[in-house]
C-alpha cells in the first residue's frame, strides 16, 4: 500500500492559547491584521478585546459570517481585505466562520468573485493570506483542513473548495473557547466530529496515520460528547472533544469525506438542518452498509472502539444521537415525494464516490423512505 501523510498546520492546544495570540503575530512578522467572527464574538466584547489588546496589528473586524457562509460573503471580506491591505487574517468561529476566512484569503489576490472556483474546478491560484485559526466549536476540524465549504443560495448549491492554500498557517485550539457553546451546537457539532473520524476511517484514500488518528478521536467523542452536551461547564469534557474535534479533522482532511458528509450537503440545504446534525443523521445508517467493507476493517475499527463489531457501533451512534437530542428521522418535514426526489439527486456529491461501498441511487431512496 502506497500512501503520503502530511501536515503543514502547526497546532498549539490548551485552556488559554489564545492569550499568545499576539506573540503568534509577531512571529509572523505581520502587522496588518483582519479578526474574521460571527456577530456572536462582537455581542460577547471578545472580538474587541482582541483587537484591544493586539497593539494595533488587528485593524479591522469583518463579523458578517452566517452559518454555512454564503460566497457572497467570502466576496464582502475579500473587498474588505484588498481596501485595508491587509497582511494576515485571525478567523475565530465554527467552521463557517473559518472557511469564509480561507476563501477569502486566497481569492483577495484577484478581482473574481469566489463564484468562480466554488464547484467549478476551475484550480484557485497559489497566492493566499497568512491565517489564523481560532476553533470556538469543537467542531469541523477546520483549523488543519485544506478545505473551505461554501453554499451558493442562488444557485441552490452547497460543497467544498479543496486547495492547499487552505491550511491555515497556524492553529491556536483553546477549549475554553467552547464553554459557551449551547447544548444543541455541542451536540451537532461533536457528532460531527465523530463522523469525520469513521467517514476518514472507512473512506478509499484511508491511510495508516489517519486510521490511527481516527480512532483516537471517534473514542473520545463516545467517551465525552454526552457529558459536554449535559454538563457545559465540565472543562475535562470540552478539552477532549477540543481535542477530538482537532485530530478528527487530521484523520479526514487527506482520506476525504465519504457518504455522510456527500447527504449532508442537501440535507442542510433543503431542509435547513445544521452541518454535523446532518452528517450525524445518516452515520449509523451507513455504519451498517459500510459493515461488511475493506476485508473486515469496518469491523476492526469498531471492535478497537470496543463494540462487537460494526453494527454494534451503529447502534450505539444512534443511541448517542439519541442521547444528546439530535434528530433521528425526518418525520417532522412531512416529505413530498418530490422533495425525496431532489435528496436523493443532490446525495450524489463526489464524497459519495469515496464510500467503500458503492451507492446506488435505490439505496439513497430506501434510506430517506425509511426517515418519512
Ligand atoms: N473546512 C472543513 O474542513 C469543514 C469540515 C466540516 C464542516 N465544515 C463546514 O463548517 C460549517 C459548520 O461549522 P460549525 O459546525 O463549526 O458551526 P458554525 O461555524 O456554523 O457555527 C454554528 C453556530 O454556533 C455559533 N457559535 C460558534 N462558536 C460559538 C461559541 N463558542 N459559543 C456560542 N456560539 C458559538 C455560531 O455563531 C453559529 O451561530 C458548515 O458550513 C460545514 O459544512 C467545514
Ligand atoms: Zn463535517
Amino acid at each position: 500500500m502506497l500512501w503520503e501523510y502530511i501536515q503543514p498546520v502547526t497546532i498549539r492546544f490548551g485552556e488559554g492559547v489564545l492569550g499568545e495570540l499576539t506573540d503568534v503575530v509577531a512571529g509572523l512578522g505581520c502587522s496588518c491584521g483582519l479578526l474574521v467572527c460571527t456577530p456572536f464574538f462582537v455581542r460577547s466584547g471578545l472580538a474587541e478585546k482582541l483587537v484591544a489588546e493586539s497593539k494595533g496589528v488587528l485593524v479591522d473586524i469583518y463579523s458578517q459570517v452566517s452559518p454555512n457562509p454564503e460566497v457572497s460573503e467570502v466576496d464582502a471580506c475579500a473587498q474588505l481585505i484588498r481596501n485595508k491591505e491587509i497582511d494576515f487574517l485571525v478567523a475565530m468561529g465554527g467552521g463557517s466562520t473559518l472557511d469564509c476566512a480561507k476563501a477569502a484569503g486566497t481569492v483577495c489576490f484577484t478581482q473574481d468573485s469566489i463564484r468562480k472556483y466554488h464547484g467549478t474546478g476551475v484550480a484557485l491560484p497559489a497566492k493566499h493570506l497568512p491565517l489564523i485559526a481560532v476553533p470556538s466549536t469543537a467542531g469541523t476540524g477546520s483549523e488543519v483542513t485544506c478545505v473551505s465549504v461554501l453554499s451558493d443560495r442562488d444557485l441552490g448549491k452547497k460543497g467544498p473548495i479543496v486547495s492547499n492554500n487552505f491550511y491555515p498557517t497556524i492553529a491556536l485550539v483553546d477549549p475554553e473557547l467552547t464553554y459557551s457553546l449551547p447544548a444543541h451546537i455541542t451536540a451537532g457539532t461533536g457528532i460531527d466530529v465523530l463522523s469525520h473520524a469513521v467517514e476518514g476511517y472507512w473512506s478509499k484514500g484511508h491511510q495508516p496515520v489517519c486510521d490511527a488518528l481516527a480512532l483516537h478521536a471517534a473514542k473520545l467523542v463516545f467517551q465525552y460528547l454526552r457529558t459536554a452536551v449535559r454538563e457545559p461547564d465540565n472543562k475535562e469534557a470540552r478539552a477532549k472533544m477540543a481535542e477530538a474535534s482537532v485530530i478528527a479533522g487530521l484523520a479526514f482532511t487527506l482520506p476525504k469525506t465519504t457518504s455522510s458528509h456527500a447527504c449532508s450537503f442537501p440535507l442542510t440545504n433543503l431542509l435547513h438542518i445544521p452541518h454535523g446534525e446532518a452528517c450525524g443523521l445518516t452515520l449509523d445508517y451507513f455504519a451498517r452498509i459500510n459493515a461488511e467493507a475493506q476485508n473486515g476493517r469496518v469491523h476492526a475499527f469498531a471492535r478497537d472502539l470496543g463494540f462487537q463489531d460494526a453494527y454494534a457501533m451503529a447502534d450505539a451512534i444512534y443511541e448517542l444521537k439519541k442521547d444528546i437530542g439530535l434528530r433521528l428521522d425526518l418525520k417532522e418535514f412531512n416529505l413530498t415525494d418530490e422533495q425525496v426526489a431532489d435528496l436523493v439527486r443532490i446525495s450524489r456529491h463526489p464524497n459519495l464516490y469515496n464510500n467503500p461501498v458503492e451507492i446506488t441511487d435505490e439505496m439513497l431512496n430506501e434510506m430517506y423512505q425509511s426517515m418519512r
